[in-house]
């Protein structure tokens, strides 16, 4: 039997006069001399119960975030509440039982909630029964539906692919699991699918895709967990323009049956070098224009000491920013601070007002010099101007961090805006800063662009990628790449980024070898579904759209994992904890 035959949401003015039952939580209880009104909630909204006073007595108990099941008649609201979808309705009860009582909760259930992140993550089931929850968490599970949809009616086969596997070079910390059987090997958890989805490719399934739980020991940020989805997707014999139509498609996919609002595609496409240059970041929020500038050329010949004697490789990019005259030194000590976490060193600060250029550098500069920065940056009446010099690529992200800032501090967003663009023409390879090595940009099975195909190798660095990002609102939604298809180029990959011959045989001669059985061209991406989902229920951390997250500090504050494990269950595992 169903013992929850309706849901508040189906309930309405045509009901009126019919005797139904309502079964939920009490969200709120309140007493008007003999009667007592509550809000029941369950997963679709509140439905008003009013009980009478010969009833009142047998629910005295009764308080918030018991369950209770009510049976009565629906009847009109006097006092119509517009705010939620049952607001027009009540329902006067005959008969009220008790179906389950609760405790005083440690939190509020309620959409406003001041408890602190590690409570709810604690009682995450309570934090859970809050509405707009509940609310993130189907739009996730639609969001999911819809682009399955698109996938199984294109031909993308759902394939699952191991979670235990062996430790791959694809750039993050990996997770190693003991094996009991095999004493002193491990198993590594999958950081993603790829090596699998591209042997599915070997094995000729042409259209492959998973929603698949990836594991990566990586520091946390609002965006990033431990562990994680990733919506994978893998095709042979389709270029990088074929795979865009497909993801794009996923994407309207979404947008149709989930959002129910419009979106436009084909998604504007833009280097990585534009993306940087412009907007300071690989991943723009093109929500705001505050494109950056560079004033190399302004400051060709100056004799302001900080911006003299500009090694060829860097760059003096500024930021324009609106109203900016009227920043204080405080604030740009402030700002000073900001690009020095990401490598920028020296914020010069001028004000424009009444035609005039000032600022403590302006008295260093020549006048030509002052028009053309004026001209330039196209300044106007009380703008502020920004401005670093370093090594290109740190300066427009110094400077991009400072547009992200000032900019989401002066922009209002209209939650429904989303700016998608297809960050493409990624550097293959880049310096590893610790040790001066070659590591790849993107993961080892990414293809050159054709351009490069000879030179890859003898030019690591100046070597252009077939690679791609789907950006959205400043966020990597989704990352990928067509793949290396010949065993001889993967392994000379492998051997740049440093990888001895005996090391390719023994950690991916699996891999390599596979490429010599016929390998179609292939390629394909991964969703990040978490941060998609984020990104789309305007959500300020991932932590909010995955039902038991870690904490920042990679901790679940409900089980208390990780945690300590027996004597017993170590020495199964031959291992042995050697204290700090
Ligand atoms: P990549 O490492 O770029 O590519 O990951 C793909 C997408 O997964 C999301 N993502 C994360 N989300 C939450 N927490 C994390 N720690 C995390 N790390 C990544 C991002 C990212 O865009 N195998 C390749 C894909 C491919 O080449 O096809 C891969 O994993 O949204």
């Amino acid at each position: 039997m169903n013992m929850k035959p309706t849901h508040h949401a189906q309930l309405n003015q045509s009901m009126v006069g019919q005797s139904v039952t309502a079964v939920g939580w009490v969200a709120k209880r309140r007493n008007f001399g003999q009667l007592v009104f509550i809000d029941l909630r369950d997963k679709t909204g509140i439905l008003q119960i009013v009980i009478n006073e010969e009833l009142a007595p047998s629910i005295k108990e009764v308080r918030n975030e018991f369950i209770l099941s009510v049976e009565g008649l629906l009847a009109m609201r006097k006092d119509i509440n517009p705010n939620i979808p049952t607001g027009d309705i009540e329902l006067i009860a005959s008969k009220v039982s008790i179906i389950s009582t609760a405790q005083t909760t440690p939190m509020i259930i309620a959409d406003e909630t001041d408890a602190l992140e590690d409570t709810r993550m604690q009682y995450r089931y309570l934090d859970l029964r809050r509405p707009v929850m509940q609310e993130k968490l189907m739009m996730r599970a639609k969001i999911v539906r819809a682009m399955r949809e698109y996938l199984d009616d294109h031909d993308f086969i759902d394939v699952e692919t191991p979670m235990l596997t062996k430790s791959t070079p694809e750039g993050s910390r990996e997770y190693l699991v003991p094996s009991r059987v095999h004493d002193g090997e491990f198993y590594a958890l999958a950081q993603s699918p790829q090596i699998f989805k591209q042997l599915l490719m070997i094995a000729g399934f042409e259209r492959y895709y998973q929603v698949a739980r990836c594991f990566r020991d990586e520091d946390l940020r609002a965006d990033r967990q431990l562990d994680f989805t990733q919506v994978d997707i893998e095709a042979s014999f389709m270029d990088a323009d074929g795979l865009f139509e497909h993801i794009e498609g996923v994407m309207h996919s979404i947008f149709d049956k989930a959002l129910k609002q419009p979106l436009v595609t084909p998604f504007r496409r833009m280097s990585f070098h534009e993306a940087l240059d412009k907007y300071g970041s690989d991943k723009p929020d093109l929500r705001f224009g505050w494109e950056l500038y560079t004033l190399n050329d302004v400051f060709k010949n100056t004799e302001f000491g900080l911006f003299s004697n500009r090694p060829s490789s860097s760059s003096i990019k500024a930021l324009v920013v609106p109203q900016g005259a009227s920043l204080s030194r405080k604030e740009v000590d402030e700002l000073t601070a900001l690009v020095k976490k990401y490598g920028g060193q020296h914020l010069v600060h001028f004000k424009y007002g009444d035609s005039t250029l000032t600022g403590s550098a302006v008295k260093l500069m020549r006048e030509s010099e002052i028009q053309d920065l004026i001209s330039t940056c196209n300044l106007k009446d009380g703008d502020g101007v920004l401005c670093l010099m370093g090594e290109w690529e740190k300066a427009c992200t110094a400077m991009g961090a400072l547009r992200l800032h000032l900019g989401h501090r002066h922009h209002s967003f209209d939650p429904k805006h989303f700016e998608f663009v297809w960050i493409v023409d990624f550097p293959m390879f880049e310096e590893d800063p610790e040790t001066g090595g070659i590591i790849a940009r993107h993961h080892p099975f990414t293809r050159p662009q054709d351009a490069y195909m000879d030179t890859f190798i003898s030019k690591p660095l100046e070597a252009l990628a077939n690679a791609y990002d789907l950006v959205c609102n400043g966020y990597e939604i989704a990352g990928g790449s067509q793949r290396i298809y010949s065993s001889h180029m993967q392994s000379d990959v492998f051997k740049l980024l440093g990888f001895t011959q005996e090391q390719i045989e023994t950690r991916f001669g699996f891999f390599v070898d596979a490429f010599n059985y016929g390998t179609p061209p292939h390629g394909g991406i991964a969703f990040g579904l978490d941060r998609l989902v984020m990104v789309l229920t305007n959500a300020s951390s991932i932590r909010d759209v995955i039902a038991f997250p870690k904490n920042a500090s990679a901790r679940c504050p409900l089980t208390s994992a990780p945690s300590p494990v027996s004597e017993k269950q170590l020495q199964e595992l031959h291992i042995s904890i050697q204290s700090k």
